[in-house]
């Protein structure tokens, strides 16, 4: 893989993904800034983009894809394939918030959540990875949450979307390192982003109304979380040292935070417990990767 890398970014129109794009390309990155209907609801990001683009000359190129749909996901990555030859890096960023009372979340709005933040990516890696395997090489990030190793009342859907994609993402990188592909986790605490302006809320009233008092909490926690919000361009300037950190020197877990809550004690203990579990079930004598990563020091 040469240092210029070709990456393919969801949820590009806005917040993390839109810095994401911007932040690579500046550095010579080939950018796949895919998001959902750049010719309708995302065309005056779309149009922003390609602008951008065009001003600076930087290698982007906006593609539709919709996370949810899997026509979309296989026609961008074999588009971005047709194009640059290679996809060296997925990145998983789209995803939304949803605020409520768990009671108070109806299955429809459950499903459509997981179908975003958890299928989203699933659909996303079992597109792009035929092309990795076949270059020996990539990265699969996974943008997850602080929310996605710790738990917040009227954050509980969320949290288990982005617990769920934690564990996907992290299997995956035991499966995949004996094939030089990689899966990364990266975990953002609050950022000031139009995430809390896209909120979902929790549909069914009725059932909040029954709570008293604590029918207040996800109000207070989603003002808390967007009073404490950082500049989202900490989570782009890690994603780019993330991505042009040499194969194989990658951690599985970075945490990029404001404050730590001790979601990174969190991460080190999962390490040694994840480890003592891979060896309790005779995985890390003779794989390259579990001995490497699961067990090193990285
Ligand atoms: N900001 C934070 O504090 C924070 C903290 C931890 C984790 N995160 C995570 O960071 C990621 C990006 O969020 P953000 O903060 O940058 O908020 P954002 O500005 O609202 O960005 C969300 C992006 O996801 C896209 N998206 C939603 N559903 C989609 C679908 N079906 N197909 C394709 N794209 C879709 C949105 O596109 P549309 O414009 O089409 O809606 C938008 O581009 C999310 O996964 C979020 O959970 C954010």
């Amino acid at each position: 893989m040469g240092s210029k890398q070709v990456v393919l970014i969801t949820g590009s129109s806005t917040g993390f993904g839109r810095l994401f794009v911007e932040t690579l390309a500046r550095k010579g990155h080939t950018v796949f800034a895919t998001m959902r209907d750049p010719a309708g609801r995302n065309a005056k990001n779309a149009s922003e983009v390609r602008a951008l683009a065009e001003k600076e000359s930087l290698p982007i190129h906006v593609f539709e894809l919709d996370v949810t749909d899997d026509g979309s996901v296989e026609r961008a990555v074999n588009a971005a394939v047709a194009k640059a030859g290679r996809i060296d890096v997925a990145i998983n960023n789209a995803g939304y918030y949803l605020s409520g009372l768990e009671e108070a979340v109806t299955t429809e709005q459950a499903r459509r959540l997981m179908d975003t933040n958890f299928l989203g990516p699933v659909r996303v890696n079992r597109a792009v990875l035929p092309h990795m395997r076949r270059q020996r090489s990539g990265v699969l990030m996974h943008v997850s949450s602080a929310a996605g190793r710790v738990i917040l009342p009227s954050a509980g859907f969320y949290s288990a979307s982005k617990f769920a994609l934690e564990a996907l993402a992290e299997a995956y990188s035991y499966e995949l390192a004996a094939q030089g592909i990689e899966s990364v986790i990266v975990e953002p605490g609050a950022y000031e982003t139009p995430v809390f302006g896209n909120t979902v809320t929790a549909a069914d009233e009725a059932r909040t109304d029954t709570y008293g008092a604590v029918k207040e909490m996800p109000a207070k926690i989603k003002a808390a979380l967007s009073s404490s919000a950082g500049n989202p361009q900490e989570v782009a300037d890690a994603v780019l040292r993330i991505i042009e950190t040499p194969a194989g020197e990658k951690q599985l877990r970075y945490l990029v935070s404001p404050t730590s809550f001790g979601v990174d004690d969190i991460n080190a203990l999962s390490k040694q417990v994840q480890a003592k579990a891979l060896e309790a079930f005779g995985l890390t004598a003779d794989t390259k990767f579990l001995k490497g990563k699961a067990v090193g020091t990285v």
